[in-house]
């Protein structure tokens, strides 16, 4: 019998990325085979991310476009996972008005892909399935990872933060933390594979730890991973500033492997919007904190997400976000408008920014950053630096891309077959966004 062919199209953050590596592990398990090509697929699954509008519409105008192929092709599945399924006002959407949508399921429920299948084919009525209350994790799903050298490794779930903008609390449910043992093995699997870089996940590492029912922090899980054979470099995201421990700090300037690169989110450099915000830090906390950092570590990489627009933003708290990047020179940022996400509480302010003003801000923030990204990489100019190669860069086949252990990305000459490895390059060029190099 033909193989049936899937494919997975990804929307939001790296929890996405890897709950979709988990799901092409299930699939190809019951003998799946993907494809890149819709048109050629038996089974199409969105992963959908509800954090900004953008990412929403995005799905909807994906999923309308389908109509006509599902016409083409009675026999395809379509299914609907992610965040946005976690919210019962958009399944209902998706149940009105898309019928041809065939299988929804949630965040908590990728395990149960395979019987939901099943539910489908003997039906043939559309399937909903959806954990509201997400507090289970569940162990033993593997995941089909898009590299050989470098994995995702979640180490806790939800999150308890309800920052006022942000939907995720809704959508991922309350924090819970994995067990050690089971994030250990899974990591010491990976090295006996052959994988050389971790990225420890979590909505927010820095509170690891408390739902178990002993004393053990993310300090202690780094320094125990640290230990295993054949791991070169770990990273880890997200960490709230309000959380970030001295014992981390001095976790990351001790053990080797721990890459010098944090992504510490300040949102707003205004402390008035920030108490808004529910950041439960104050600007001047967020200096402190990035100090002590500096001084421990000095020659940390520092990256940060920054929204614009958030409601009642005046000009001078704007103009107080825009002190604080000068001030604290970030690496790189993830910029954000301020998206109203319905069932937040910033959803309810009644002192909206409007898009103009918020689009106006925006790029005096990107104006603003880059010159600050372009001088921190000019001291990289003529060094040498450590990089995992990634991939054949998608402009020139006979350049690499990789990153360095600050997560600078570099270009570079070399051969495909280097893909996977370390490799020492010196860096002849710098831009805002990437060095340029050569493997010496
Ligand atoms: N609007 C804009 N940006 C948001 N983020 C979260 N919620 C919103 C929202 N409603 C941003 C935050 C967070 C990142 C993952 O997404 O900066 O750190
Ligand atoms: Fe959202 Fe705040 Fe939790 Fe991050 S810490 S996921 S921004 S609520």
């Amino acid at each position: 019998m033909k193989s049936k062919k899937y494919t997975i199209v990804t929307y939001g953050c790296q929890m996405n990325e890897h709950d979709s590596e988990k799901i092409s592990w299930i699939l190809e398990n019951m003998g799946y085979i993907w494809t890149d090509d819709k048109e050629d697929s038996d089974f199409i699954i969105y992963n959908t991310c509800l954090v900004r509008e953008n990412a929403e519409l995005k799905v909807y105008g994906q999923l309308g476009a389908l109509k006509d192929l599902k016409r083409k092709n009675p026999d395809l599945i379509l299914a609907v996972c992610g965040c946005m399924m976690q919210r019962e006002e958009i399944r209902n959407i998706i149940l009105r008005k898309y019928r041809h949508v065939d299988i929804i399921f949630g965040t908590g429920n990728i395990h149960k892909l395979p019987q939901l299948i099943n539910r489908y084919h003997q039906s043939n009525e559309t399937v909903v399935d959806v954990v509201e209350d997400n507090r289970e994790i569940v162990e033993n799903i593997d995941a089909n990872r898009k590299y050989s050298f470098k994995a995702y490794v979640n180490v806790m779930y939800g999150c308890n933060n309800f920052c006022t903008y942000c939907i995720v609390p809704y959508t991922r449910g309350r924090e819970r933390s994995r067990e050690p043992e089971n994030i250990i093995e899974e990591v010491r699997s990976l090295a006996e594979r052959g994988y050389k870089e971790i990225t420890l996940l979590g909505q927010n590492v820095n509170s690891y730890g408390k739902t178990l029912s002993y004393d053990y922090t993310f300090a202690n899980l780094l320094e125990d991973i640290n230990k295993i054979d054949g791991i070169k470099r770990i990273r880890f995201m997200t960490s709230h500033p309000k959380d970030l421990s001295d014992e981390l700090i001095e976790a990351m300037a001790s053990l080797d492997k721990v890459c010098e690169h944090l992504h510490l989110p300040i949102q707003s450099g205004s402390s008035r919007i920030l108490k808004v915000m529910n950041r439960k830090y104050t600007k001047e906390d967020y200096l402190r904190l990035v100090e002590k950092i500096r001084n421990r570590i000095p020659d940390i990489a520092l990256t940060t997400d920054i929204i614009v627009g958030f409601p009642g933003e005046t000009e001078e708290d704007f103009n107080e976000t825009l002190e604080l990047v000068k001030k604290v020179e970030y690496d790189s940022a993830f910029t954000f408008l301020y998206s109203i996400r319905e069932g937040t509480i910033a959803a309810r302010m009644e002192n909206q920014i409007p898009d103009d003003i918020k689009q106006e801000r925006f790029q005096r923030l990107l104006d603003t950053l880059y010159p600050i990204f372009y001088k921190k990489n000019l001291k990289y100019q003529d060094k040498v630096v450590e990089v995992l190669v990634e991939e054949v860069s998608k402009n020139n086949e006979k350049v690499l891309t990789g990153r360095t252990r600050h997560g600078k990305l570099v270009h570079f000459e070399g051969d495909k077959k280097l893909i996977g490895q370390l490799v020492d390059v010196k860096i002849d060029n710098v831009k805002t966004f990437t060095l340029e190099g050569h493997i010496i």
